[in-house]
């Protein structure tokens, strides 16, 4: 497995202003949203399939290169934090399909339960799929999401997890069950805590977006 945490001075200050617990919802979820965007266009960098041709600008005939229509790509965010952090994909990414993963962590055992799967039966042929969540803490969430993406037909390679705060439990959970995968995220925090909130993180990031 590969993580990302791309150098970029963008994603830097988005999550400075994430971390900051003066930030007010609205704020956050803005640079949430901004965090997504920037991770999402690292992520699809020599991974979305493009073709060539030529296209008739208004002056004349030009050479051009576009990511292939024919080329299926799907988000999915997992709510209800993801649902921040995906919500510049759209404008980003040509083209995609969104499906809505709903998983809750309980707060006493912090084993997850899923209540909501508006996953397809069966993803199409050679789909790419961007799987969308703020936190990875424990890491019960996003293994029980991959789980359930592998029972829709897509493999670990054909998955990119986009986070905004990774932490060593769920990164290490992650490379264990699925080699292959690649995860991009904002920053590596040290420590996740008994009550499985990762520190110093963001504090909720389900509660910071959505009040
Ligand atoms: C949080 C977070 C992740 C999950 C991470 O969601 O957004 O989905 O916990 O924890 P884990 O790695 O230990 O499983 P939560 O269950 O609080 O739901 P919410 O997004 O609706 O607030």
């Amino acid at each position: 497995m590969l993580v990302f945490v791309p150098p970029h001075p963008l994603i830097k200050h988005w999550v400075s202003v994430l971390r900051n617990e003066q930030t007010p919802c609205p704020i956050f979820r803005n640079a949430m949203a901004e965090l997504g965007r920037l991770l999402i266009y690292e992520a699809s960098r020599d991974w979305l399939p493009t073709v060539t041709g030529e296209i008739q600008s208004p002056l004349g005939v030009a050479s051009v290169e576009f990511v292939d229509p024919r080329e299926p790509i799907s988000v999915v965010p997992i709510l209800r934090a993801g649902l921040a952090l995906v919500e510049h994909a759209s404008s980003i990414l040509p083209a995609t399909r969104t499906y809505h993963l709903g998983i809750a962590r309980n707060e006493e055992t912090l084993q997850p339960t899923v209540y909501l799967n508006k996953l397809p039966d069966k993803f199409p042929e050679g789909s790419r799929v961007f799987l969308v969540d703020p936190m990875l803490a424990t890491g019960g969430t996003i293994v029980a999401a991959v789980n359930l993406l592998k029972d829709h037909g897509v493999d670990n390679k054909q998955i990119k997890v986009i986070s905004a705060v990774a932490a060593p439990p769920a990164l290490q959970k992650l490379s264990e069950k699925f080699p292959g995968l690649h995860v991009y995220t904002g920053i590596i925090d040290p420590i996740v805590n008994e009550k499985g909130f990762i520190i110093p993180g963001l504090g909720d990031a389900g509660d910071r977006s959505f009040g």
